[in-house]
């Protein structure tokens, strides 16, 4: 089973997800903190764009689950000597993998991944495509914090142009019920957005109502040789900068990372309570557990059988 897009998933996969997850989170509670679910099987993760979080979770919870985990980096694999795509995947399926996670800079590549490998394929962010693992990671953290997530109101705020996060969550957001709305100047919003079927609003006053002000970062990295859509991060600070005294009691705030302190959010409201950051990074861990597992359950169910 791959996961290349949110709307790969139904939401009672969504749901079973959750229930996986719950679990997951149990184990990574243990002294030891290991279960032998994913016992030799072999999962590659390719990362041919920089990650902090999304590639050190996927290790992590591979191991966790005791898979066999390697790791090939853009910057350091044969791809910066121009080996393709297609030639890297063929070149890695020889080794029979069960599983691979794929970051890449261009859109589509994950599901053009699909057609080289008998593997599971999980795209863990294809350019400005998708990033659905965050959005499940995300629905995931907000399940633990409100219970339910029906009728939640969250706020996308910033640069959604560039943005894959946004994309993977307008559209997982609102198969949870969760009311969603886009909040930004225009230059940041990309040409079609009617299409999306969420509020747009330009206008910082369209936080007030929201539960949840969920923050993007500025993606300069794909700016590249076009004008950049604010005048100046200074500017963009300014005007849509949140700090915790511009929150109204109760609003809690998200952000995938890497953040950006002092652009989208002030240094202060990153290390308050209303900020759920490291509670998202929590919840990626055993979400991404739920993942793998998830991944390969039909062939582990045959096994069983
Ligand atoms: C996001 C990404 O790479 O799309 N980060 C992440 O996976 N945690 C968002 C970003 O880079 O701003």
């Amino acid at each position: 089973m791959h996961l290349v897009s949110i709307d790969d998933l139904s939401v009672s996969d969504i749901e079973g997800l959750f229930q996986l997850s719950d679990g997951f989170l149990e184990v990574s509670a243990r002294p030891i903190k290991k279960v032998p679910t994913l016992r030799g099987r072999t999962q590659v993760n390719m990362f041919f764009e920089p990650s902090t979080r999304t590639q050190a979770s996927f290790e992590l919870a591979g191991k966790r689950l005791s898979a066999d985990v390697i790791n090939i980096k853009g910057s350091s694999s044969a791809v910066a000597k121009g080996e393709s795509l297609k030639d890297t995947v063929l070149t890695l399926e020889s080794y029979r993998p069960d599983i691979i996670v794929i970051r890449h800079a261009q859109v589509g590549a994950a599901r053009l991944a699909t057609h080289f490998t008998r593997a599971s394929v999980i795209n863990a962010g294809d350019g400005t495509g998708e990033h659905p693992t965050q959005c499940l990671l995300d629905l995931y953290s907000l399940r633990r914090v409100y219970g339910a997530l029906h009728g939640l109101k969250v706020a996308i705020v910033g640069d959604v142009l560039n943005s894959r996060v946004a994309r993977s969550n307008v559209f997982g957001f609102r198969k949870m019920g969760i009311e969603v709305r886009l909040v930004g100047p225009p230059t940041l919003m990309p040409p079609g957005i009617e299409q999306w079927g969420v509020p747009t609003y330009f206008d910082v006053a369209a936080l007030e109502e929201v539960d949840v002000i969920y923050l993007l970062r500025m993606q300069l990295e794909r700016v590249q040789g076009r004008l950049p859509a604010v005048p100046s991060l200074r500017e963009y600070s300014r005007v849509w900068g949140l700090d915790p005294y511009r929150l109204r009691a109760g609003q809690r705030v998200m952000h995938p990372g890497p953040i950006n302190r002092g652009v989208e959010m002030s240094g202060d409201l990153a290390d308050a309570e209303q900020s759920l950051i490291l509670h998202q990074v929590e919840s990626g861990l055993a979400l991404r557990m739920a993942i793998l597992y998830q991944a390969l359950a039909p062939q582990l169910e045959d096994e069983a059988a």
